[in-house]
């Protein structure tokens, strides 16, 4: 999978993909990361790479002709999807990560800096925007990264562990369960003891429980398109049944039984 970051701080993107996940990704030959910087095709002494906006206004306007050019530069690579980062974008899903990593597509990630984008330039050279959530950031760098770690570890091969992107928050459309490890007991705090079992059906069972009891607790709108053959009722009954001490090492302090009637909601 190739990613392009055309970025006027080439340093942010490779300082950042040069250590864990994506690093080993490109180490493994399964991921590229090449950076375009847009001074490189401009031609004024100062290198101008924006304007000042026509109708006044703050910040700069990234001007049509630079962006032209340095999609150019990228093309001579190969064809591309031309996504621009900005907070005006639909929101970046975990579904939408998945469909960006299968789709195989080389992607050029447009990084916007100062005011924005002239709007014919995003008119005619873009295919899509896309925000990484309801806060403005001062540029499209780190956006640009979430897209690269997210769409990163969906490769296959790229994380150690093959199950561990499908076992995500998330890819189920929930949250995970809470994770233990040693010591058993930490500041009074105990591991579920269905945990050290070895009983790998009812630890399946518990994680599963868990992880529907979590995202009632933490994300409740999550539940709102139902998982198959999901019951409320059944879940309640395992929470009744956990001890206090469980529950509060399990994170689940302050569920309560009217959180139960997802109907209400
Ligand atoms: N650039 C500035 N803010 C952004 C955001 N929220 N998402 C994507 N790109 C951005």
């Amino acid at each position: 999978m190739k990613f392009q970051v055309i970025t006027l701080f080439p340093e942010i993107i490779q300082a950042a993909t040069s250590v864990g996940v994506v690093h080993q990704g490109i180490k493994k030959g399964l991921l590229e990361v090449e950076t375009f910087q847009p001074r490189e095709v401009t031609t004024d002494a100062h290198r101008s790479v924006d304007d000042r906006p026509f109708g006044g206004g703050d910040g700069m306007i990234f001007l049509p002709e630079v962006l032209e050019k340095i999609l150019d530069k990228t093309r001579e690579k190969g064809p591309s999807r031309v996504i621009y980062l900005s907070p005006q974008g639909p929101t970046l899903t975990d579904q939408k990560l998945r469909e960006l990593a299968s789709s195989g597509e080389t992607l050029t990630l447009l990084c916007g800096r100062y005011g924005g984008v002239d709007q014919r330039a995003l008119n005619e050279l873009i295919d899509e925007e896309l925000s990484i959530g309801d806060y403005v950031l001062s540029g499209g760098e780190l956006a640009a990264l979430v897209v690269i770690d997210g769409v990163a570890r969906q490769i296959p091969g790229v994380l150690g562990h093959e199950a561990s992107a499908k076992e995500d928050s998330f890819a189920q459309g929930l949250l995970e369960q809470p994770h233990f490890t040693r010591p058993r007991e930490w500041r009074g705090q105990v591991v579920p003891e269905v945990l050290l079992s070895g009983d790998h059906g009812r630890i399946q069972a518990w994680k599963t429980q868990m992880s529907l009891l979590t995202t009632l607790k933490k994300r409740p709108d999550l539940l709102r398109a139902l998982p198959e053959g999901f019951k409320a009722s059944e879940l309640k009954k395992f929470w009744q049944n956990l001890s206090p001490s469980e529950k509060a090492a399990c994170g689940l302090e302050g569920l309560q039984e009217s959180d139960f009637d997802l109907t209400r909601r």
